[in-house]
């Protein structure tokens, strides 16, 4: 038996013929930036997160590039995040000229420990991005507190919630979505959105998006192009619908692989993810001793993983001027030595995941 990482081509064997026929009808029309396609998706997305609006952009970093810009962080700034974390988030600080100021991450929830970065506000903090770290909401209400805006990194997490409900994207000043293919909602190429309920907000978030262009060929700011394709947006509405499912399916599998783990009595060697709700496992992510060698182990029997991520962004060479030394975040350092993240993707079946466990309880045995 095989088991990959992610099988998107079984997710796209399910859902063919709408996917095809929305591609051709954009073909068709020859819209292709922007439009009709986008702006329906816009409105699709920001009512799933309970938001009034939606701004289509063209990556996850792109959300997070134009959401910094649209409330002026540049030189000088400081922003506080995560240091556990894909690269874009904090690249993006360090794109406008402002300065990442990483703090550690709960051990438990690999998510940032959100009392640290109350604590690390200063009088140049100009914003914050809680990471929603493989679909699990962060702790938001400490980072509330100081009224300095909060900006979601929810690349991971479309349709993730906390303990009572809130929707991921829509606690904070704004929420920035990913749709790189692999994400629970994933295009056919790259995408993103950032919503926010902001009116003025969003309107600024349109400009910017076009070289900060209002009206045509005039020019009161500095945008970029950070425009989604027509091509795009039509794919994930289609995908949309479906969305809850798919997500629901993974949380499904998540149980299984907690319920198997326990029966091979793995304890010792592997903690699986916390079962909270409103996770909606992007990645269902291990803590497992011997990390590296389970990885290769597992390889050498067909079964996909990867580890997200190896080197914290504190600990980055083009961070080093920012004089983050070993040690300095250690949870976050924990972290990257010890996780890895197993296949979990909606199609995945039974008999895969006990293959998976049989050949995890086979390492700690042999
Ligand atoms: C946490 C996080 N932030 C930002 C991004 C950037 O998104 P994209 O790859 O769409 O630019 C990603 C996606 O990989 C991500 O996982």
């Amino acid at each position: 038996m095989s088991v990959p990482l992610l099988d998107l081509k079984a997710q796209y064997a399910s859902i063919k013929p709408q996917i095809d026929a929305a591609v051709q009808r954009v073909i068709d029309s020859q819209y292709f930036i922007l439009g009709p396609e986008v702006s329906g998706l816009e409105a699709e997305i920001a009512a799933y997160c309970h938001t009034a609006h939606g701004i289509g952009v063209a990556s996850g970093t792109d959300a997070l590039l134009v959401a910094l810009m649209a409330i002026g962080v540049g030189p000088g700034a400081e922003v506080v995040t995560t240091p556990y974390t894909f690269f874009a988030t904090a690249g993006v600080i360090a794109r406008l000229g402002a300065r990442p100021v990483f703090v550690d991450i709960e051990p438990h929830s690999f998510n940032m420990d959100a009392e640290a970065a109350a604590g690390a506000v200063t009088a140049h903090t100009r914003a914050i991005i809680p990471v929603h770290l493989y679909g699990r909401v962060a702790a938001m209400e400490p980072l509330l507190e100081p009224g300095i805006p909060v900006i979601e990194d929810a690349a991971q997490a479309i349709g993730a919630r906390d303990q009572i409900g809130n929707v991921a994207g829509s606690m904070g000043m704004m929420g920035c979505f990913s749709f790189f293919p692999s994400k629970n909602l994933g295009g056919f190429g790259d995408g993103g959105m950032v919503v926010t309920s902001d009116p003025a907000l969003a309107e600024r978030l349109r400009i910017l998006r076009v070289h900060g262009m209002e009206p045509k060929y005039y020019h009161q700011v500095v945008g970029g192009n950070f425009r989604l394709d027509a091509l795009q947006a039509a794919v994930l509405r289609v995908k949309l619908p479906f969305l809850d499912g798919w997500s629901a399916a993974r949380r499904r599998n998540a149980d299984r692989y907690r319920t198997l783990l326990h029966e091979a009595r793995l304890a010792g060697s592997v903690v699986p993810p916390e079962d909270v709700p409103g996770h909606i496992y992007n990645q269902f992510v291990i803590r497992a001793s011997r990390r590296d060698q389970l990885q290769a182990y597992l390889r050498s029997h067909a079964v996909g993983t990867e580890i997200y991520y190896p080197v914290p962004l504190h600990r980055q060479a083009c961070f080093a001027d920012l004089g983050y030394g070993t040690g300095s975040l250690p949870e976050a350092e924990r972290a990257a030595a010890e996780t890895l993240a197993l296949p979990i993707y909606p199609e995945l079946t039974a008999e895969q995941q006990e293959y998976v466990v049989d050949r995890i309880a086979e390492f700690y045995q042999g």
